[in-house]
């Protein structure tokens, strides 16, 4: 295919990391606390087990490891990064858990924050941070997915709790005037529908003097509508590649690899069957993570270039979706 030239700055991938907590939790060992059985669970969703963080595995930890592997697969000195950007619902701090990565980092001549978009959080990370580098003025960025729902998962919920694990991803971007590798986007969110899948404020009233109440704050565990979403996320992510498609001129046929929000694999295959891409194309390790939320796609790419899969100049279609509800879709070429 011809490469394309363009005279703004562009994006070029060089580098990509992960980290998943040690503790395995099985579907057979979930089966002890709720009554649901390893058949049921592998068959509905393709999930066999999922990590647990124990302590000192919050998302400042993950994203940190997750981030100093990208970085030194790039061979970047921490000191040339400009930005890091953190995709989490699940920050180990509310006020930002990205300063802390950055200190822990030493990247000291970056700037970083946090931005949520539950499940869509990572490509909308990575396509805020590639517009900064578009825009001029940075150069080095450090996009990073990291959740731990598991601290937010109703235990007791069977229709929920099977789905999610955690863990972290990370990619290293740069700007470039040469070529673009992030070759289109387009992204949505359609508050409407939000109540499809909630991690909600959880408020106690409390006093502070005789007549002055306060709300302390909380979370409540995380409500979905899992047939809903589901029905969402069949419908809305082939329309949203497609569409982008359209736009940036390519096809299933051209692409190399599909790499979906790891959420169930039988959304990854039907998603796969609607825009006629073989399933050795879709990249899956649901079996051994299921849903870590914003880390899913940066993990199972590490994991896929790790093993040497995704190759240098490959064409990845990518697209996260969830909670908002929010979905999106980006198109890039790695390298
Ligand atoms: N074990 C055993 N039975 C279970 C179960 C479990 N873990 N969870 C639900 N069931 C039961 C239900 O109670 C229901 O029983 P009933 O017919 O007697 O009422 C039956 O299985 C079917 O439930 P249903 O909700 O229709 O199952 P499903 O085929 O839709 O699968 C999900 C449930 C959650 C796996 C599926 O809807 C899903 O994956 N949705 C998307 C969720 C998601 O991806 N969320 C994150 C997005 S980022």
């Amino acid at each position: 295919m011809e490469e394309k030239k363009f005279n703004q700055i562009g994006v070029s991938f060089k580098g990509s990391g992960s980290y998943v907590p040690d503790q395995i939790l099985t579907n057979q060992k979930i089966s002890q606390k709720v009554d649901t059985s390893d058949e049921w669970i592998k068959s509905r969703t393709g999930i066999s087990e999922r990590r647990i963080s124990s302590l000192g595995d919050n998302v400042t930890e993950m994203g940190y490891k997750a981030a100093l592997n990208a970085i030194e697969k790039a061979n970047w000195d921490v000191k040339s990064i400009d930005l890091i950007v953190l995709a989490t619902s699940t920050p180990h701090d509310l006020f930002g858990s990205a300063p802390s990565i950055q200190a822990k980092l030493g990247a000291s001549n970056a700037v970083a924050f946090d931005l949520t978009a539950a499940c869509s959080g990572f490509l909308f990370a990575l396509i805020t941070a590639s517009q900064f580098l578009k825009g001029g003025g940075f150069k080095r960025a450090i996009v990073i997915g990291a959740d731990q729902l598991s601290s937010y998962v109703d235990w007791n919920d069977r229709r929920s709790c099977i789905l999610f694990g955690d863990g972290a991803g990370a990619l290293a971007i740069e700007a470039t005037n040469e070529i673009d590798n992030f070759i289109g986007f387009d992204i949505r969110t359609d508050g409407e529908r939000g109540s499809f899948l909630n991690l909600p404020s959880k408020n106690a009233i409390n006093s502070i003097t005789n007549n002055i109440d306060f709300l302390s704050g909380g979370f409540a565990p995380i409500q979905m509508n899992g047939q809903e979403v589901y029905k969402f996320a069949v419908r809305e992510v082939p329309i949203i590649i497609e569409k982008l498609f359209k736009k940036t001129d390519y096809s299933s046929d051209k692409v190399d690899w599909l790499v979906l929000h790891q959420a169930n694999q039988r959304i990854l295959d039907s998603v796969g069957d609607r825009l006629k891409i073989p399933r050795e194309k879709i990249l899956s390790n649901l079996e051994k993570y299921g849903n870590t939320s914003a880390a899913t796609i940066p993990l199972v790419m590490d994991e896929a270039i790790r093993n040497n899969r995704i190759k240098q100049n490959d064409i990845i279609a990518t697209s996260g979706f969830g909670a908002g509800l929010s979905w999106g879709a980006a198109l890039i070429k790695w390298g």
